[in-house]
């Protein structure tokens, strides 16, 4: 029988990614800010968080189905919008839409994507959510929600950490640009790298697919200051989109407050996985704290230092209602192409359901800071959280 998968972990993705990708695409996808102490925390923060197993409850019929925003989805986890995937494998989009629709989870299609918006309308259906960037004026930012109106979608994120693309140093010392700039540096990577380059070759460079101008030439600019995307913004995009809107990249109680009062009907608790901010604090550490602030109700969706099902049960009993998967999707893409992201996937939700089993619960709205283990060494999931927690469970049920 054949083997359909080498993947059964985030770090086995990582590493059969970084043997197949050139360096240059290994670390545009893993790279962060600053000396990416950052990004590192958001992922060690969560050994920090540990659950209280409890005995003999009846878990025989175990249920991952929740509902985000009034719509249902049978696992509660989807996949971050990410720019330039299909960078990693040249069925990336194609393969995060079937697997969006075949989990049935939602996935952010990125204004800087390597799949238009319209064609990820057809491929995902409702599952894709457009993410929008703010690009060049308002007038441009909005065409381009018009466009994605057009095309059907009935989610859009606006993503609002980054007013200025932070410094990543393996990107500039790599030479990474979009699209491609052929150095004599990335000829010998990709020349060292076959499977890729030879796929890559024959399905053409991926390039961002939104930004083209009148005369097909590409107008991304990868650089530019997205500093548009402002209160003010905020305010003229939720007076023109009918559909759910969700603000991603809050990290603050204080902006969560003022961006639920403009009416968004979701907030996205994330620190970009430490790609903008290499001091920014863990956003695990964060989300409790955003949780109390806009109370048990308020729809939160989580990301950043995700890296298994565990992690997902751990964000979902601290506050978020959904979480998103980031670099791990890219790396198990990068490694084997869908059936390393379905396998990844699959992973996840087992993990979720196992550990659920040990936490003596069968439904994703069971979970809240109680399932958290507490001594007086983990007192950031504090007496608040846990009142909060019990009013959203009550709300609940
Ligand atoms: C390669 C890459 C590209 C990304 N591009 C975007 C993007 O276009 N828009 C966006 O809102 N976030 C983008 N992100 C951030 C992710 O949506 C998400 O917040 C982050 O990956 C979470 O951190 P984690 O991957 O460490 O869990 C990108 C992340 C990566 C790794």
């Amino acid at each position: 029988m054949q083997k359909s998968s080498d993947i059964f972990s985030t770090e086995d993705a990582r590493r059969l990614a970084k043997r197949r990708l050139p360096r240059l695409v290994f670390d545009f996808v893993e790279g962060a800010a600053g000396r990416e102490v950052g990004t590192a925390r958001n992922v060690s923060q969560f050994d920090n968080v540990m659950l209280q197993p409890r005995v003999m409850a009846d878990v025989a019929q175990c249920s991952l189905a929740t509902t985000l925003m009034g719509q249902s989805y049978k696992v509660p986890f989807g996949i971050a919008p990410m720019g330039m995937c299909n960078l990693v494998h040249p069925m990336a989009d194609a393969s995060i839409a079937s697997a969006a629709q075949a989990m049935d989870f939602p996935m952010g299609l990125s204004s800087a994507a390597s799949t238009s918006i319209e064609d990820m309308a057809r491929m995902a259906g409702s599952h894709a959510w457009f993410q929008l960037y703010f690009g060049g004026s308002q007038e441009a930012s909005l065409a381009m929600v018009e466009r994605a109106q057009i095309a059907g979608y009935e989610t859009l994120i606006l993503t609002v950490d980054v007013p200025q693309v932070s410094r990543r140093v393996r990107d500039l010392r790599n030479g990474f640009t979009v699209p491609f700039a052929m150095t004599p540096r990335a000829f010998w990577d990709f020349a060292t790298h076959p499977s890729w380059s030879l796929s890559t070759l024959a399905a053409g460079a991926p390039r961002p697919m939104n930004f083209t101008d009148s005369k097909g030439s590409n107008t991304f600019d990868r650089g530019a200051s997205r500093s548009g995307a402002d209160w003010a913004f905020l305010e003229r995009l939720r007076g023109k989109w009918p559909g759910k809107l969700i603000v991603k990249g809050v990290t603050s109680a204080a902006d969560a407050l003022r961006i639920r009062s403009l009416g968004a009907d979701a907030i996205y608790v994330s620190n970009h996985g430490g790609r903008q901010l290499d001091s920014v604090p863990p956003a695990i550490r964060l989300l409790p704290l955003i949780r109390a602030a806009v109370g048990p109700e308020f729809p939160l969706l989580f990301d950043s230092g995700i890296r298994n099902g565990e992690d997902i049960v751990k964000a979902l009993a601290l506050g978020a209602d959904f979480v998103m998967i980031g670099r791990p999707a890219l790396f198990a893409l990068g490694a084997e192409g869908a059936a390393g992201l379905n396998a990844l996937l699959s992973c996840f939700a087992t993990d979720i359901s196992v550990v659920m089993a040990q936490l003596g619960i069968t439904s994703i709205d069971q979970l809240g800071p109680y399932v958290i283990f507490q001594d007086a060494g983990h007192a950031h999931v504090d007496a608040e959280t846990k009142t909060q927690a019990a009013l959203r469970l009550a709300a609940k049920t």
